[in-house]
């Protein structure tokens, strides 16, 4: 059995990347091989794709160019780090995967969310998540958090609506499967959140042993 996918997903400013590498702290200190990583980017090519995605400069990318670089990244990325660290053992904990695209390409830029699934099967072979981790934060919170530690990139930078379509269909996503995606109250303090990061993931652990 190849080793678990887990994902983060979430409105902005939900404190994902802290939260992913406190969890893969503390998993690697009992002793489990982790890997941490994130979209877009992930590989050197989807690295360079992040840069042209996120960067306020790029102007004029229509919401079709936008997801097929979202996708051109995570094919790049799944077969070349995701793929091959399962199949190695190793756990992989990545920041943000398809459902990001759902809800930005989807809910935010209004694409097609049957077609988006499709297209993102056909780029990640259809991998998905063992266990998604739902980072819910009320939007103007989630911006307000997200601003005090940089300038807003291309996607910060849209519209309150905007996000609040993205966030509303992340809960949606996480009603529709409630298996794989547990959401978690990301407005409490990091502390507080990564406890109960810690306490999803061992239970599924434990679950997925049995
Ligand atoms: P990042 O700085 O990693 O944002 P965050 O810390 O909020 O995760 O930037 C990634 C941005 O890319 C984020 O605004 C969401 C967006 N994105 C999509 O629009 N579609 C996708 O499929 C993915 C993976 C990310």
């Amino acid at each position: 059995m190849r080793a678990p996918f887990v994902t983060f997903e979430g409105p902005e400013g939900g404190g994902k990347s802290t939260q992913v590498a406190r969890l893969a702290r503390a998993l690697g200190a009992q002793g489990l091989r982790c890997q941490i990583t994130r979209e877009p980017g992930g590989t050197k090519l989807a690295d360079q794709l992040r840069k042209i995605l996120l960067s306020r400069s790029t102007k004029d990318l229509s919401a079709q160019t936008e997801l097929l670089l979202m996708l051109a990244a995570r094919a790049d990325h799944v077969s070349n780090l995701i793929r091959p660290s399962l199949e190695d053992g190793i756990t992989v904990i990545c920041d943000r995967f398809v459902d990001s695209s759902v809800a930005y390409q989807g809910a935010g830029r209004g694409l097609d969310p049957a077609l988006i699934r499709q297209l993102n099967d056909f780029a990640t072979g259809g991998l998905v998540p063992d266990l998604t981790l739902l980072l819910d934060v009320p939007v103007e919170l989630g911006l307000e958090r997200a601003a005090r530690t940089s300038r807003p990139d291309r996607f910060e930078g849209q519209a309150l609506d905007f996000h609040n379509r993205l966030r509303q269909a992340f809960r949606e996503l996480a009603k529709a499967e409630p298996g794989r995606v547990r959401v978690l109250d990301a407005s409490q303090g990091e502390e507080v959140v990564a406890s109960q990061v810690l306490q999803t993931v061992q239970s599924f652990l434990a679950t997925r042993k049995a």
